[in-house]
Order: C-alpha cells, then structure tokens, then sequence
C-alpha cells in the first residue's frame, strides 16, 4: 500500500465540526463591513517577491525568515502572500483607485509565513483584511478602532484590550532611529546574533525581538513617544480623545513597533486574554509612505487586520453559539421503494414552501432504525418518515426527535405549517 500523505506541516484543514464556527464569524464581518460602507476587494495569493521585499521591508521577519518563495518556469520570483496590505496598494495603484479618491476597502484569506506551529500561530493562515485610502486625519483611525470593538461585542468576547503607540512621520522616525543606534552601541555587548545584525540596518526591529535575554535591554531604550514630531503628536491626541468619546479603553505602550515596516504614526493591537503565547489577534496602523513608495501619486492609508484563527479561538473560549445555525430542522426518513421514489420530490416541495428551512434526506437506504439513527445524529428536530402507510393515505409522520412529544401523522400542507415555526 502507499504510504498515507499527510498536510504540511503548519498547513491546517477545517473540519465540518470546525468550520460552523467560522462561517458564523465570517458573517458576522462581511456584515459589519458592509455596514460600515467598507467593499470587497480580492487580490490574489501570489505577487512577484518584489513587492514585498519593498513595502513589508527588506530587513524584517517576515522577508528575512518567513516567505514562501520560489522561481516560476518563466523564471520569475514569486511569493505566496504573507499579508494582504501590499496586494492591495499595489491593486489600488494599478487600477487607479487611490489617488485623490477615498476608498474604504476589504479582503479575507489565507496568508503564508514559514513560522513554527503552535498554538495560534501556523504556515497558512487567515486574515480579516481591511484598509482605508485618502484619509490623513485621525477619524479614519478611530473609525477602523471603533469598528473592530463593535465586532467583539458583537461576537461576545471578553478579555480583550487595545493597545496604542505613534511612530511618528519618516522624519522624525530617522532622528530617534540615530538615537536607538547610539544606545545600542553603548549596549553591543549584550546585543543577540540577530540584533548585532540589524543594528545598522533596522534598529527599530531590535525593539520587536522575541528574545528574554533582549528584554531588559529594549526596556530600558528611548522611547519613540519621547520623540514624537508636533503633527504626529497632534494626531495622536486626536485619536486619543475620539476614542475616549466613545468610551473604548486603552493602554499606551510606548514598546509597540510592530514587526512590518511601513507604518508612521497610528499602531495598535488588541490581545486577548483566551490565547495563550501569541495573544495578539489584531494589529495596524498607518502606512503614509506606502502608495508613494511602491511608485504611486503620494495616498495616505491606514489598516489592520485580525488573525482569523485565534479569533476563532477567542469566541470559542468565550461560548459562541455556532451550530444552532448548522443543524438541519428535520431530516427525511424513506422506507420502501415507492417513498424512495418520490421522497426527493417532496422534500423539494417542502424547500419551496419554506425557504429558509433546513431539511436533510436521507440518501443511500437503510432499516427504518437506521435511518432513525442517522435523523438523530444530525441534530434535526424533527423526522420526517415516508412508507407506504403514508404515502397510501397522502400523510407524513411526524417525530419531535428532542423532548417527548409524541409522533403525529399530518398532511402535507400541515407539515409545512409545523415547520414553519422552527
Ligand atoms: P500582522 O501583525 O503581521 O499585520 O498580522 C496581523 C494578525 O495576523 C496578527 O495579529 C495575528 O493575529 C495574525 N497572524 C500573523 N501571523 C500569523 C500566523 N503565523 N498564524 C496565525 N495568525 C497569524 C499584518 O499582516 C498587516 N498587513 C496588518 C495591516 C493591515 N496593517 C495595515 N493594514
């Protein structure tokens, strides 16, 4: 026999028993976006590696360590998407929807970074992206905050907390990065491998190092808050008071660099309290520089996006309620070969009678306790049973399959009825 395939590692399926869950949440947000005038928008999976060399940066994570990336037949270097924010500046940029024009914009879809699995963190994984182009004031930032807390509430989560910092602009992102460099030098010595490397090239990435044995160090670097431009500063006080308005609460953190480069100004994360080590399940901010720097007319642009997966593990540490929308209200039992016959078509008369009514057949035969058992296997409600007694007198019997009301024999028209209150 061949040796069984498995998935690659990090590479998760989403199993029937799994995915109510997610298809509940991925409801939830189309709704919520659409209701907050955000559009869909798909770009695709695999880019040229360019792209994200340039906007994700060159020395980070993620492009250092973390791409899938290969060299096609025609001899071009592609990357399946580590996030989506590139994709979508460089669709914007293409099809001329940025410039001078606000655009508020979505996605949803796996992403790939070669990560080592655990809990909450694996290769291909999900994202809830969502983006805002044309707006440089901080509305847009408080608008993108207020509509991710309105989704936790209205997905029931508890434990969740918000965290903001400013990068500040460009400019003043370069003075506190000589600062950073100077205080690092002093330091060499108690630098990492990985730090030393990056000092001259990316200091600020040395403040995102998951290294304990960084940890006093960074705590005690200056602090970019510390060098903050006049305008940042104003926008930050901005976001701050709209924010306070609508009652969302807060902590700075001075610390929060986040591990992509093209953000100024506006960052933030919301951890939760369900997720163990890698507890962040959303992050963003604003990223001015991008449209121009991917060769764009100069756009502002703002974003985030939420890590489907431990969102998912949040509303289930937090008692979501998925399947009642999943299990079917009755299931069709057929017993002869005549109810096997035209038990397909009364189950399509009931579907057009009921639109939204959830009624599986039973295919595929079997005892009349057989069948029973499979009607109380899926969850129904109700069975619904063709034989030939019934179908000799136009009838359907009627079993309530939870609690213990007894079976009933009803006509057609009075099945509908029935089912129409479930
Ligand atoms: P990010 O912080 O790299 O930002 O990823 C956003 C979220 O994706 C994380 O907070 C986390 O929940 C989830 N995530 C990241 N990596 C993994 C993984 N290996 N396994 C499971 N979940 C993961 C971005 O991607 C930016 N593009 C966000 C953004 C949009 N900024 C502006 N616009």
């Amino acid at each position: 026999m061949a040796p069984t395939l498995q998935a690659i590692r990090g590479m998760n399926d989403l199993l029937p028993t799994d995915t109510p869950l997610w298809a509940r949440i991925e409801a939830t947000l189309r709704d919520l976006l659409n209701r907050y005038g955000y559009q869909e928008l798909r770009v695709p999976l695999l880019e040229y590696t360019e792209l994200f060399k340039r906007s994700i940066g060159e020395v980070t994570d993620i492009v250092e360590k973390e791409m899938y990336t290969f060299t096609d037949r025609n001899g071009d270097s592609l990357t399946l998407r580590p996030e989506a924010t590139a994709g979508f500046v460089r669709a914007g940029i293409q099809h001329g929807l940025l410039h001078n024009q606000i655009q508020r914009l979505w996605c949803t879809g796996p992403m790939f970074r070669y990560e080592k699995p655990q809990k909450g963190r694996s290769r291909q994984f999900h994202q809830l992206n969502v983006e805002a182009f044309g707006l440089a004031g901080p509305d847009i930032d408080a608008e993108m905050i207020l509509l991710t807390a309105r989704l936790w509430r209205e997905l029931g989560l508890s434990g969740v907390h918000l965290q903001l910092n400013s990068l500040g602009s460009a400019e003043s992102r370069q003075a506190y990065r000589n600062h950073l460099i100077s205080y690092f030098e002093t330091h060499y010595h108690k630098l990492d491998e990985d730090s030393r490397n990056r000092l001259h090239r990316n200091p600020l990435r040395i403040l995102d190092s998951k290294n304990p044995q960084m940890a006093e160090l960074i705590a005690t670097a200056p602090l970019l808050l510390d060098h903050l431009d006049e305008q940042s500063a104003t926008h930050f006080e901005g976001l701050q008071s709209r924010l306070d308005q609508a009652g969302i609460p807060y902590t700075l953190n001075p610390r929060l660099v986040r591990g992509l480069d093209y953000y100024n100004r506006t960052v933030f994360e919301w951890v939760g309290d369900h997720l163990g080590a890698q507890n962040t399940f959303c992050g963003g901010g604003r990223y001015d520089g991008l449209v121009a720097h991917l060769g764009g007319r100069s756009t502002p642009g703002i974003g985030f996006a939420i890590g489907l997966e431990r969102l998912v593990l949040m509303a289930a540490a937090c008692g979501l309620d998925h399947t009642s929308a999943y299990t079917p209200h009755a299931y069709l039992i057929m017993v002869g070969t005549a109810a096997e016959h035209q038990g397909l078509a009364l189950a399509e008369r009931l579907r057009d009678q009921l639109p939204t009514l959830r009624l599986t057949a039973n295919c595929g035969g079997g005892s009349l306790k057989n069948q029973f058992k499979r009607a109380d296997r899926s969850g129904a409600h109700y069975a619904l049973i063709l034989g030939d007694a019934e179908l000799a007198n136009a009838q359907i019997a009627v079993k309530p399959l939870r609690g213990s009301d007894p079976q009933q024999t009803l006509t057609e028209a009075a099945v509908v009825e029935l089912l129409r209150d479930v």
